[in-house]
This record gives C-alpha cells, structure tokens and sequence, in this order.
C-alpha cells in the first residue's frame, strides 16, 4: 500500500472509490512531493489521461494559489489534490466549476464536524472569515474550446496554524485548528472526491442551477458589504447575488450593480 508516515493512503483512497464513482477516481496518482499537484495534472493532461484522474500529493514544493500567490504546502499535515475533467462547455463557462467544486469540499468537511463552514465567493472554504481551503481552477484551451480543466483542492487538514508566517497566521484555519483533534487526510480526500464526483454529475445532467442554489446556502458573501479587487479595478458594495454564470453582482452605494467574473473579496462588514 503506497502511504507515507502521516498516513495518507493512496490505496485506501482508490479502493473507496472503486465502483461507487461515475468519473472521478478512475484513475488516481500518489506523489511524496510534487512541485504542483495542477501542474502534474497538466502534463498528465497533454499526455492524453482519462477524465477524472485524480492526482494527489504529500508534500507540494511550488504549491500555487489564485492570483499568481504561493500555497504553502507542507508535508505530513494537508491536502493537496487536482481532477482533471474535461466537460465539453466554453471558456466562459467554466466558472462554475470553481464554485462546484467549493461546494463539493464544503459539505465533504461539514459532514465530518459541526463546523460553521462557508464559502466566499469565489473559491475560498472558510470559517468566521478564516480560510480553510482554497480552489485553483486551471484551463487547457484549444481556440475556443475547453480541452480540460484542471481542479485543485487544496485543504488545511493537521497544520498547525500559530506556527505560519504572520499575516497568515490571523486569516488561516485548519481542521485541527478548529477541534482541537487530528484528521484522517484519507479519509477526507474520499469524501471530497465522492462529493465532486456528485456534483459533477449534477452539472452534467441538469445543468447549472443546482450549483448556483447549493452555492448561495453555503455563502456568507451574499448580503455583506464588500470590497472586491478584480485585474483593473476595485468595487465596493452589497454583494446582492451570484447569478446563472457564477458571477457575482455587487451593487454601489450611487446603485450601480456591477457583475464580478472574478476578483478577490474581501468582507468589510
Ligand atoms: C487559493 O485559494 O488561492 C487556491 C489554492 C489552491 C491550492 C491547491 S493545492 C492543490 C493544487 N495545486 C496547487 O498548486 N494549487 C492547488
């Protein structure tokens, strides 16, 4: 059985998966350490895997969050893992699967604790405002079609949080953190991956809305007032909705609703 000293078992993960998922999991690949789970995903990628591959990691020593920031990635404590998909939609349509994906982790994580665990908009797992995970959705393109999209996934599971850098240490949780006790990684990377599975399926079959719906219960941006940083531009305002396509709309104080495709957020009040 491939695992390493902490316990994350790659075959246990496989073996869980095995027949009870549609597409997630067909195949799956366990690294001690790996630069980027995304990245690895990618090359698998242009070497033509199957939808649904599942790469995995102990230890990421490039981890990459949004925005060109660092993920911090060490071993022994989190998890680190990116599926590959290949849905066949447009560029501008691949948003949602960011937030499918926040929702899969999100209730994967609450059905292993009461924890309050939300999500801000777009891709961040959080409680009382602190972050627990984070979605890095990467696309591979071919002139005006999606070829695949590369899900990462990354969770705070054991780490301990006093011991970060300052000025992540205030706006960082984990698992561990918040209860006190230490997380199978095994097991909670099954839950996720039978959550994406769900509701990737979901997204599939009947569309977008579900998505949306199950998004907007579990988001604690909506109604709040918000500061959101996008490439060009800053927007304050109530964050009113997220609409069909996952954007988020935001309405300014002189009543203009902005549409938000994506940027940073930050909750004022
Ligand atoms: C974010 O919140 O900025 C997104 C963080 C995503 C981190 C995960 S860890 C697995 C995968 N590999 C990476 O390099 N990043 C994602």
């Amino acid at each position: 059985m491939k695992s390493n000293a902490s316990g994350l078992f790659a075959e246990a993960i496989k073996n869980s998966l095995s027949g009870r998922t549609k597409i997630v999991g067909r195949e799956l690949l366990f690294y001690e350490s790996v630069t980027s789970t995304n990245t690895t995903a990618m090359e698998l990628i242009g070497k033509g895997c199957n939808e649904g591959t599942v790469v995995i990691a102990d230890e990421q020593t490039g981890g990459r969050g949004r925005r060109g920031r660092t993920w911090l990635s060490p071993p022994s404590e989190n998890l680190y893992l990116s599926v590959i998909l290949k849905p066949e939609i447009s560029p501008e349509a691949t948003a949602v699967l960011t937030l499918m994906s926040a929702v899969a982790c999100a209730e994967a994580l609450k059905n292993f604790s009461s924890l309050p665990l939300s999500l801000k908009w777009p891709n961040d797992l959080t409680i009382a405002d602190r972050k627990i995970g984070g979605i890095l959705a990467e696309t591979r393109t071919d002139p005006g079609r999606v070829t695949a999209v590369v899900i990462g996934i990354g969770i705070n599971i054991n780490q301990d949080i006093s011991a970060l850098p300052p000025g992540i240490r205030e706006i960082a949780t984990s698992l561990k953190n918040e209860t006190g006790v230490a997380w199978s990684r095994t097991d909670i990377a099954v839950e996720i991956l039978h959550g994406m599975d769900k509701w990737y399926s979901i997204l599939i079959e009947t569309g977008k809305k579900a998505v949306i719906e199950a998004c907007l219960d579990l988001s604690s941006t909506i109604g709040r007032t918000v500061s959101v940083t996008t490439d060009n531009n800053i927007f304050t305002g109530i964050a009113e909705n997220i609409n069909n396509e996952g954007r988020l709309l935001v309405r300014s104080s002189n009543g203009t609703l902005t549409e938000i495709n994506s940027g940073d957020v930050t909750h004022l009040r």
